[in-house]
Formats: structure tokens, sequence, C-alpha cells
């Protein structure tokens, strides 16, 4: 005989078969089952004692929506819990890394990862199974088997502190949401023409000096100076602080330190690495955006400096990849400096690209002595290509289809589908709304970012396999503050997180659109600054 609670659940069943969880990414399989789990105060977490880390993050996040901090307890222990949510490894021998297995069934909760990323991951899909916010304190979680692995291996984010510093609590909020939309790569870009964040131990002017502009560009003229006084940095103990905290959730930070351009700040704190035998050679930390001529000078001298911080870098950052930029280095100065000349007569170089890419190859044989790889934007091709480097495609299409051509590996960010701080509606419309929305210009919709697929350059499956996955950019010159940064990166993060996760079949904006509403929920319930979708064209 049917009770009245079946019926309810095979109610609840048939709302389930009828709409598909608000999940982004859209994991790779969703089979409904049946029948509701019920969450509340009481559901525990038990876990393999491996876990323990990905148990007591669940449990903060779960505290927040019912106001008690779950017991977490080793899967050994025989003491039963009210309800509860299993963390385990998967047997399953075919489950690719990061991979997990998520069953919801009434009597409770399995998440089984390939490895620990993959029981995290499964973690922030039960959090967006779960309602933003709990009614009455408890949840029905309608039943349901997912099993998820990642369409790439790198899903990232790339933020510009340089031209805005971002302080640390924003950080961490920011790799929560990366976290939530299952991004894995925080490029943290560290070092610009108008500030250098990253302290370092052996040379403290890069900060003392490097740190500070004497004037910004207001909202509203980008041609004009507001004469305050600017800067900031990240002490060493903060960084590894972020690194930490980033790699708890599975996240790894890649820093970025750039060279042999964007270098007026580091160049301003020690004039003597840049070209001092040019005419009016004068150093400052820049106040203006765009591209600036103050670029390294090629000598023993510089390459010592850019050792010695990579060496301190490498010792914060245990990423395999370190990204030393590589964009936009004005050649004006290589050209009239005869120092820069002699080195490339020296070196039998053809010209300054020649002499760049010297520069760099010294640069990424010096890393591989530190076991890490060199990943760069993709001028580091000008000149020739390192045969180990990794190439960061922001441009055009034609350098990834020439790298890969070559057997480099690439990471797909290009100003087309993956610059979040081009406008996303119209930019009358965002400016009529004020003129802190200015942005820096470009128009990229959301339903522009969905449609990105990162591979459409491979000739090959061989050349797919080298596209190592793809990464957004939100370059700070227009965000004074973090909440204009969540405004230009959400929701375009989690067209974004979908780009790089969900197998390419599955993918549809008009499903992502529906999903993105329940997904909104939880923006609203953490209080995210994000833009509502809009069809404007
Ligand atoms: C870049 O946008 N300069 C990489």
């Amino acid at each position: 005989m049917k009770t009245i609670a079946s019926l309810l659940i095979a109610g609840s069943l048939a709302t389930s078969a009828a709409e598909p969880p608000a999940l982004i990414p859209q994991p790779v399989s969703v089979q409904p089952g049946e029948g509701s789990f019920k969450f509340s105060a009481g559901t525990g977490i038990r876990h393999d004692r491996a876990l323990e880390s990905e148990a007591k993050l669940l449990a903060s996040d779960l505290a927040k929506l019912t106001d008690s901090q779950p017991k977490t307890v080793v899967k050994e222990l025989t003491n039963a819990l009210p309800s509860e949510i299993l963390l385990d490894f998967s047997e399953k021998t075919d489950l690719p890394p990061s991979g997990y297995e998520l069953k919801v069934q009434p009597n409770g909760v399995v998440i089984r990862g390939k490895d620990a990323a993959g029981v995290f991951l499964g973690t922030r899909t039960l959090l967006q199974l779960l309602p933003a916010k709990l009614a009455e304190g408890s949840a029905a979680i309608p039943a349901v088997t997912i099993t998820d692995y990642p369409r790439f291996a790198w899903r990232g984010m790339m933020l510009d502190v340089g031209r805005h510093f971002h302080p640390v609590p924003d950080i961490k909020r920011f790799i929560d949401w990366m976290a939530f939309h299952k991004l894995n790569s925080f490029h943290w870009h560290l070092t610009e023409d108008q500030g250098w964040r990253i302290e370092i131990k052996k040379y403290p002017k890069l900060t003392e000096v490097g740190a500070f502009r004497e004037s910004s560009p207001p909202y509203g003229n980008r041609n004009s100076d507001d004469g305050v006084r600017y800067g900031g940095f990240y002490t060493q103990e903060q960084l590894k602080d972020v690194v930490a905290y980033a790699a708890a959730r599975h996240i790894t930070v890649v820093p970025e330190i750039e060279m042999p351009g964007h270098a007026a700040a580091a160049i301003a704190a020690y004039p003597e690495l840049g070209n001092t035998d040019i005419p009016g050679y004068s150093p400052k930390v820049m106040t203006r955006w765009g591209v600036h001529p103050y670029i390294f000078s090629p000598k023993e001298e510089t390459f010592t400096f850019l050792e010695d911080v990579l060496s301190e870098v490498c010792d914060l950052f245990p990423s395999k990849y370190i990204h030393i930029g590589g964009d936009e280095a004005p050649k004006d100065q290589w050209k009239q400096s005869k120092f820069a000349q002699e080195v490339i007569k020296r070196e039998g170089l053809k010209n300054e690209e020649e002499l760049q890419s010297w520069f760099i190859r010294r640069i990424g044989r010096f890393l591989e002595s530190k076991n890490r790889n060199l990943i760069g934007w993709d001028e580091i091709q000008e000149g020739g290509l390192p045969k180990t480097a990794t190439m960061m495609v922001w441009r055009d299409a034609k350098w990834a289809k020439h790298a890969l051509s070559l057997g480099n590996n690439v990471v797909m960010a290009t100003t087309s589908h993956t610059y979040l701080d081009y406008y996303q509606n119209p930019a009358a419309t965002e400016l009529a709304k004020g003129v802190e929305y200015e942005a820096i210009g470009g128009h990229l919709p959301l339903e522009k970012v969905y449609s990105y697929n990162p591979t459409f350059v491979a000739e090959n499956p061989q050349q797919e396999k080298q596209i190592l996955g793809t990464q957004a950019q939100l370059w700070s010159e227009y965000f004074k503050d973090m909440k204009k940064v969540e405004y230009h990166a959400f929701p375009r993060i989690a067209a974004l997180a979908e780009v790089a996760w969900t197998p390419l079949a599955l993918k549809n904006f008009d499903g992502f659109s529906k999903r993105l509403e329940g997904i909104m929920q939880h923006y609203e319930a953490g209080n995210l600054h994000y833009c509502k979708p809009s069809t404007e064209k």
C-alpha cells in the first residue's frame, strides 16, 4: 500500500524528471532516481581519512545553509548519524582524473571521486543541488546519479592586480566562486607597468617604489589623471596563505611576472635594469593605461635579477607552470639602445624579435632548472618558440595553429571569446547606468562566451591533446574594486566554466540559460555583484 510519504516522493520524482537540476557546468551524465534525500542540520559527513580537508570545507559550506556546523566523522567510525553524506574514493578505474560519481538516494548521499579533486568537485555539485537558502531548515534533494569529469585540465581565470590591487579577502572570495564553477587555475597577473604587487625579499624597492603610482585615470576620462597616489602589494605571508587557500579547493595559482615588457614599475624601482643608454631615459611607475615603452635591457644584471625574482616566485608558488608574460613588449628601446644592438650582433640574432625570443629562451632554461614549465602570451613565438614553452593564445587563432604545428601546448584565451573586461551589454547601455560602468571597450555577450570551442584550431586528435584548456581574462584597468570585477565576471564565468568542463555534444545555450536561473539564486544568496543577463545586441 502506498503511504502518503511515498506518494509525495512520487510527485517530486515527476517534477525532477521534467526539470533537470540547475547545474553549471552541465555534468557528463545525470540520471534521475526515485524519491529524495532530506537534508537538514542533522545531516553529517562521513569521509575517508584522506578526505578530511574536503569534508571540513563541505561542512563549512553546509553550515552557511543551516547555521549549525555538521558533524564530520571518518568512515571507520560505526556511530550512526541521523542522515549522512559519504565522501570516498571511487573504485572505477575508467573514471578520468578529477572525475566523480554522486548518488543521491533517500537513505543518503554518496560522493566518490577518482581523486581528492574529484571528491571536492562532487561536493560543489552537491551545493548546487541544494537550494541557495533553506526553507524551514531542510531541503529535499531529488534522487539522482551523476557521473562527471572535465573536458579540459586547464579551466582558468586570470585576474590582473597590477592596474588595480584587490585585497586578500576579495581574492579568497573570488577563489570560492571559481571553485563553485569547477574552475581550477587562478592565473594571478602580479606585475605591471602601473604596479608591482608581489613582495620579493631580495629586492625591497620593487614594492617600496614599484607598488605605488602617483595618479590613475578616473572613470569617464581615460586620458586624464586623478592625481591620487595609489598602490598596494601582497606580502609573502599573504601569498602563501592564498596559495594554500586555493590548493585546499583544488585550484592552482599560476603567478605571472611580466617580461621583457610591461615592466615599467620594476624598472622604476631598479633603473639600472632598463635600457639606460637611450635618450631621455627616465623610468617611473606608469599612471596611464595602454602599452608603454619601458622594457628590460638584455644585460646580465637583468637576468640575475629575474632569476632571483623567479627563485622566490618558485618558492612561493608550487604551480608546475610559471607565467612570464611576454606580451606587448615594444621594441623601440632595444632599437635605440647600443647595448641591446650589441647583444643582437653578439648572439647572431636577426632583429629585436629574435632578441625577445633569445631572452625568453634563457628564462625558460632557468625555469627548467627549477623543474617548472614556462608559459607565456602568444608573442613568445615571435622570433622562434622555445620547444618546451606553453603558449597562452590571446590575439588570433593563427598563433595557436602555429604553436600546435610545432608540437607546443597551448591554452586558449583569445580576446574574441574570453576577455571579460569587455562590455557584456552594448557600451551605451552600460554607460547610461553611470560613468563607473565604463569598460575598456569591446562587446562580449554571454552567448558569445558560451559559443567558444577551444579546440576549433586543432587539425587532428594529437593537436586536440595539445590544447590544455581555456581561461577567461579580467584585466583591471576599469575595475577599481571587486564589485566591478564581479559585475564583469559573472555570469560570464558560468558560460566559460561550461566551455571548459562540459562535453561539446552536451552544450546547449537554451538549457544553460534555464539552469543559470537556478545558479543566479546562489549568486543572490552569496551577495555576488553579478550582471543580469540581457539579450540586447
Ligand atoms: C594581453 O591582453 N596583453 C595579453
